[in-house]
């Protein structure tokens, strides 16, 4: 007798592993190098273009197909950031909102974030990191089973970042936190996923000598186990960083480039939230009646009508 079409259903989800949906942005920090810019509003708030920046992570990690999202920030910016993206309905997401009192780290967001995490797999962006290209170096990363993975992106000044070193067959064997001289180009971009074990090998880390809890020491607890991938990111993907008015300015000169060129925005988490189907088009067009005049609405409205 065949078996009905619903109880197969079934059993293949019960065998089928849960994908990754969660992942925690953060966006708190001192922005030192920016100010005075810093000075009333925080980083991830200012312009890249024409959004401000956290869209860009935000859109990231909507592309990965994550919904429930933990936002980090400082007591003084979390309310700025929530009246920006409220609960995550309107894309269709699930937002949350936790503080970092002092900016001790990187790594301390799975601390904060310890509840939110629970026991899943979970993935860490920073506010402060645009990625462009095809994400499918992302998605492939996010169906990882057990272990972490990080990223390597060759650039000119490895020594402001986390540097990876490989061996020949592309494996990683180092890793060293803002080295004054680096044993390889390759920085760790601000994008990592870690598996159920992150908040437990947190708890073991220790600040280190600037007070930080390193996300260089956690990645360092999955590669002394040999459970840490590092996947190298090719030419064809831009990373971005917006920490100096400079970089910040090539970022926002970036993005109008190809936005101009294209006619097609980057970081529209309302077109986003539809292409990915985390909304539908009624929902969009009732997003559009409440939005200003202007470009970015008469943006959206040919998103809706172009299908
Ligand atoms: P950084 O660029 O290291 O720090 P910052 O943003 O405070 O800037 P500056 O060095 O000019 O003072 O941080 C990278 C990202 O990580 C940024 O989005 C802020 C975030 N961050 C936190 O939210 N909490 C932290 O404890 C740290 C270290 C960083």
């Amino acid at each position: 007798m065949r078996m009905p079409a619903v109880r197969f259903d079934r059993a293949l989800n019960s065998v089928r592993n849960v994908p990754m949906t969660k992942a925690i942005l953060l966006a708190g920090g001192a922005g030192t190098r920016l100010f005075p810019l810093t000075t009333i509003v925080c980083k991830q708030l200012l312009p890249v273009y024409d959004k401000p920046m956290i869209c860009y992570p935000l859109a990231t990690l909507m592309l990965g197909g994550l919904r429930e999202i933990l936002i980090i920030s400082t007591p003084k910016d979390l309310p700025m950031l929530r009246e920006f993206l409220g609960d995550g309905s309107r894309f269709g997401i699930e937002l949350k909102y936790a503080e970092q009192p002092k900016p001790e780290g990187i790594a301390q967001a799975f601390l904060i974030g310890a509840k939110f995490v629970g026991g899943a797999g979970v993935s860490l962006i920073l506010g402060d990191n645009i990625f462009y290209g095809k994400l499918d170096f992302y998605r492939e990363a996010l169906a990882l089973k057990q272990g972490a993975c990080i990223f390597g992106y060759q650039v000119r000044d490895p020594q402001r970042y986390g540097v990876v070193e490989f061996d020949r067959d592309g494996k990683a064997i180092s890793l060293e936190e803002k080295p004054k001289h680096p044993r390889s180009q390759f920085a760790v971009p601000g994008l990592y996923i870690f598996d159920d074990r992150v908040v437990e090998f947190c708890r073991e880390l220790k600040p280190s000598a600037r007070g930080e809890i390193e996300i260089t020491d956690l990645n360092l607890q999955y590669l002394k186990r040999g459970e840490l991938r590092v996947k190298q990111l090719g030419r064809g993907i831009a990373w971005l960083d917006t920490g100096t008015p400079t970089s910040l300015l090539e970022a926002s000169n970036y993005i109008a480039t190809i936005e101009h060129r294209q006619g097609m925005k980057i970081a529209c988490l309302e077109e986003i939230a539809l292409r990915m189907g985390f909304i539908d088009a009624r929902k969009l067009m009732a997003l559009i009646d409440r939005l200003p005049k202007g470009e970015y609405r008469e943006y959206l409205q040919r998103v809706v009508d172009e299908g």
